[in-house]
């Protein structure tokens, strides 16, 4: 349903005043603020006017296995994405909390609660992300050195948080970052010119990958799993 259609149901508006209300900037949905008339609500979308709710919505928040060659997106005109490995009735409203590369896998997460994502991608939320790098050359104490006093990136201008590796062996490393930059894993490796061949996400915060959910398995995360990551206090 579009909002603008919504909110004249709601709020026993006719179009007019549901575009005036909409073009006031005192709507939001999933904690946004929207003012595009056009914009598309499902009964999962929290909408509130001002403080009030209008809807409240289903949350829904699922930990996905995500295989190699899935996007993380939610439509690509080239792959198929993570909503592809979802069934039809959970997509209403549901969206990514973080991305994975193309070729990396592992743990992602989906939710249709706005709130909950933004509070998982703001920066001063620093929890650790855990992963699995296989590389093309060897890895030595040299990178965990460098890894743990930062790496610059000159696009950015800034010196990456202090990161912990460990060596598994000669080809593979776990590694725990606090911050979440674009190609961050194979950047940091590519200061060492050592290509990334697979990467992996085992952990966020405390949670880890169900060793249950093959690739392109997903489950609800449990209310302890949920709390765990964003805790409400
Ligand atoms: N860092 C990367 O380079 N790729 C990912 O998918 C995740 C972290």
């Amino acid at each position: 349903m579009r909002l603008v259609h919504f909110l004249r149901k709601h709020c026993e508006l006719n179009k007019q005043s549901s575009q005036r209300l909409l073009a006031s900037g005192r709507v939001r949905v999933d904690g946004n603020v929207v003012r595009d008339p056009g914009c598309r609500v499902t009964p999962y979308c929290t909408i509130a006017l001002d403080d009030k709710a209008l809807q409240t919505g289903t949350p829904c928040y699922l930990m996905l296995h995500k295989p190699a060659g899935v996007v993380s997106a939610t439509q690509h005109p080239e792959h198929p994405t993570v909503l592809d490995l979802v069934p039809n009735e959970w997509h209403p409203g549901l969206h990514l909390a973080g991305r994975l590369d193309l070729n990396t896998t592992g743990l992602l997460l989906l939710t249709n609660d706005g709130l909950w994502s933004k509070q998982l991608s703001r920066p001063e939320h620093k929890v650790d992300k855990v992963y699995r790098v296989q590389t093309q050359h060897p890895i030595d104490s040299r990178y965990i050195k460098q890894f743990a006093e930062g790496i610059y990136f000159s696009f950015e201008g800034i010196t990456t948080a202090p990161a912990e590796l460990e060596l598994i062996s000669k080809h593979s490393a776990r590694l725990t970052l606090r911050e979440g930059r674009y190609h961050q894993v194979k950047r940091m490796f590519g200061f060492f010119d050592n290509p990334v061949v697979a990467l992996h996400r085992e952990r966020i915060g405390e949670l880890t990958l169900d060793p249950s959910l093959a690739p392109g398995d997903y489950r609800s995360l449990s209310p302890a799993e949920i709390q765990c990551l964003v805790p409400t206090g």
